[in-house]
């Protein structure tokens, strides 16, 4: 990250408009425009060759004719012109563009962006765009884009690859009353990334959280780099999740949408959390924005009104922050704020009659009591209550209780009384919403941001480089002979190197040598046709199972070659695997691709039904820390299967961990040779009794 360029970009002390235009409705007058009305108090260079005076400030005819280089300068100039203006702006010592000027990769012309870039590095400038709206920034009343007013104030900071979207979030900010200091267009991200801003962010006193709206990102593992080391809440709507959204987001950008699992694994890893929608952005934002962490699962719900309490509980559910009862003691201080007919247990329900000192004992009491990790306070509109009083009793409590460092979050369900009451609240620092669900979907973020945090750093990954050293044996054999596929002989020597617990296989090269192997791996055994020319074995007729005796392995040998033979007469036959018979166990996949983004990255699910009908798999990226591999068991639909059922004993977790902690230092080991592998099925047996690999499969990499 060039740094002090980028503090030029975002907190410039004078910005040069270059196209600035005196023709309303050009977006070279609009910025000029915006930067005046929006109260910038730097200085403020119009230039154009033609104007001498624009919105009242003198024009200059050219960058060069500027009395200082500007520290930003904002380009609106067609983009035939647009790199000969970089070039001035470098000549002249500017240190920062911002390239609101479309034209470049977005419609193929990556030519016309790499010679911007180049020009831009050159002179050591950083280059926000092009392709974009510009950037907003309240703590500098600074509008340096054609959106039409600075953000509603508060702490948030997006950075959108949609300009569109920013203009349209900026208005939101108002009707939703979520606060922003910054928005950020950074369009086609040829040079400042996500991964840039979210670095630079992180020293900015006034963000306190960052959200994202993600289309595609280019470099996945600097992004990755760059959240994992933020402090600072990240949370992000990733758009392309759809297989027509992907193709149109890649469109928009010029960017590679990517897989969605992938991304969602990504964030995972990189501490982020998702938001699912634009509505959704907004309320997490909030929350996120304005308060800490979830650090455990005692929430506490206050209410007036029994019914959305019910709401609430079943959102709690729902979201993954379920409810549990209040202890005793807890429940005999509430009862003491609430009629005889009210619920102490949890919700809290203060029945229609709470006015503001019950809302104000209570609150102050639940925020402050120990057992209380969070709290929600929900209210139904009354007549006899005024919705902002209650809102200024929730706040009195919270700051008479002398507690911080816990969320807390209220939900007003009512009219336009409590519209003003919850602008009331978020104006002083406690997120509001509208109906319960969303509340306590905020509170969910709140609880996913402490989980995914607490799960960064805890297991180092140790790589060996003597397994890799293995595996470059065996590869360089299968590049030698000209091969992409390796054999699953071959690929199974490499997982074994890794130290994955694969079913015994050996290489026959004749009946006889078939017949000692099976004898030391002990019956009964399978055979397999090992040949690159055949990948489907079972197609050519080339497995048999539960071969008895040595009788049986003399037949097999026979009929699986001429089975191979009649199924391709000139395939290259390496030998006939003979194989340990697995016992049967819970049939589970684990395989790898090389993402386009994020690079090698593994996929686990179970086999069968699940992944090829269900496509019941999660991902991570590679290498992965064991307590991200525990959290991937979980997140597949059929993982109570590992539980055990229909009176199974649960299954050896433990082992299943440990095969796709090593499987993915190994894939990420051989990043730079495979491209695709497979391990599957994998046999899990009963807890301490291990995983077996039975099937195995590498392809390697195309060399040009
Ligand atoms: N130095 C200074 N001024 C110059 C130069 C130069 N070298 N060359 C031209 N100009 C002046 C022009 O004279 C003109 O001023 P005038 O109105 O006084 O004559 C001004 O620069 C603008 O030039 P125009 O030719 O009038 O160009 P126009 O304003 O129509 O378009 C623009 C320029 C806006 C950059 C356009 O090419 C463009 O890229 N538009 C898309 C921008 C966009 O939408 N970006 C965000 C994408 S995200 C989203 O979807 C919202």
């Amino acid at each position: 990250m060039n740094k002090e360029a980028i503090n030029k970009l975002m907190r410039p002390k004078s910005v040069a408009v270059v196209g600035a235009s005196s023709q309303p409705g050009k977006i070279g007058y609009t910025v000029l425009e915006n930067l005046i009305k929006g109260g910038y108090k730097g200085k403020i260079y119009p230039i154009n060759p033609a104007a001498t005076e624009i919105l009242s400030l003198p024009v200059f005819a050219s960058v060069s004719a500027l009395p200082e280089p500007a520290d930003l300068a904002i380009i609106t100039v067609p983009v035939k012109f647009a790199n000969q203006v970089a070039e001035e702006c470098g000549q002249k010592g500017i240190k920062a563009l911002s390239v609101i000027t479309s034209g470049y990769s977005e419609v193929g012309r990556n030519d016309l962006e790499k010679e911007l870039i180049d020009i831009a590095h050159k002179y050591g400038m950083c280059v926000l765009g092009p392709n974009i709206v510009g950037s907003l920034s309240n703590s500098d009343d600074l509008n340096a884009s054609f959106g039409p007013f600075l953000p509603f104030k508060g702490s948030a900071t997006l950075i959108t690859q949609s300009g569109a979207l920013l203009i349209a979030m900026d208005a939101i900010t108002y009707t939703r009353k979520v606060g922003f200091d910054k928005m950020i267009s950074i369009g086609n991200m040829a040079d400042v990334d996500f991964a840039d801003l979210i670095e630079w962010l992180e020293d900015d006193k006034y963000t306190s959280c960052t959200c994202l709206y993600v289309e595609g990102i280019k470099d996945g593992r600097k992004f990755i780099d760059a959240c994992r080391n933020a402090k600072k809440p990240i949370i992000a709507l990733k758009a392309g999740t759809s297989v027509h959204g992907a193709a149109a987001a890649a469109s928009h950008t010029g960017s590679l949408a990517g897989s969605a699992k992938v991304y969602t694994a990504a964030f995972q890893q990189a501490g982020v959390v998702q938001a699912s929608d634009l509505n959704n952005l907004f309320d997490r934002t909030l929350a996120l924005s304005l308060m800490p962490p979830l650090k455990g699962t005692n929430l506490l719900l206050v209410t007036n009104g029994g019914g959305v309490g019910v709401l609430a509980t079943d959102a709690a559910e729902k979201f993954g922050i379920p409810l549990k009862f209040a202890p005793p003691d807890v429940q005999e201080e509430l009862k003491k704020h609430m009629p005889a007919f009210g619920s102490a247990k949890n919700p809290v329900d203060m029945t229609g009659m709470a006015g503001n000192d019950w809302y104000y004992e209570t609150v102050k009491f639940a925020y402050a009591h120990p057992w209380t990790d969070g709290l929600v306070v929900l209210y139904c509109e009354t007549a006899m209550t005024s919705p902002v009083e209650i809102a200024q009793a929730v706040k009195k409590a919270m700051d008479d209780s002398g507690m911080k460092g816990k969320p807390i979050m209220v939900s007003m369900v009512g009219g336009t009384r409590c519209d003003k009451a919850m602008q009331w609240l978020v104006e002083n620092g406690i997120p509001a919403y509208g109906p319960p669900d969303q509340a306590m979907n905020a509170m969910a973020a709140l609880s996913e941001l402490n989980r995914i945090q607490s799960m960064l750093d805890k297991t180092e990954v140790v790589s060996d480089p003597a397994c890799a050293a293995k595996a470059a044996e065996i590869i360089a054999v299968a590049r030698g002979d000209g091969r992409t596929a390796l054999t699953e002989v071959e690929a199974k020597q490499i997982f074994s190197a890794y130290g994955l617990p694969i079913a015994q296989t050996w290489l026959a090269k004749c009946e006889d040598e078939a017949v000692e192997m099976a004898k030391s791996i002990g019956f009964p055994v399978v055979m397999k046709i090992i040949s690159p020319d055949i990948v489907h074995k079972s197609d050519a007729k080339g497995v048999k199972v539960n071969i008895k005796d040595e009788a049986g392995v003399r037949e097999s040998y026979k009929t699986i070659l001429a089975n191979a033979k009649v199924y391709k007469a000139d395939a290259n036959i390496h030998g006939i695997a003979v194989q340990e018979m697995a016992p049967s166990g819970t049939e589970v996949i684990v395989g790898s691709v090389n993402d386009a983004t994020f690079g090698p990255t593994v996929m686990f699910g179970l086999g069968g039904i699940f992944v090829e009908v269900l496509k019941d798999v999660t991902f991570r990226v590679a290498p992965v820390n064991k307590s991200q591999i525990e959290q991937m068991l979980t997140e597949i639909r059929g993982a109570p299967m590992l539980k055990g059922v229909r009176g199974e004993l649960p299954r050896d977790r433990a082992a299943l961990v440990d095969v796709l902690y090593r499987y993915a230092i190994m894939i990420s080991d051989l990043a730079g040779e495979v491209s695709e592998t497979d391990a599957n099925p994998i046999l899990v047996y009963a807890e301490g009794k291990g995983v077996k690999v039975v099937d195995a499969r590498i392809i390697l990499k195309k060399k040009a």
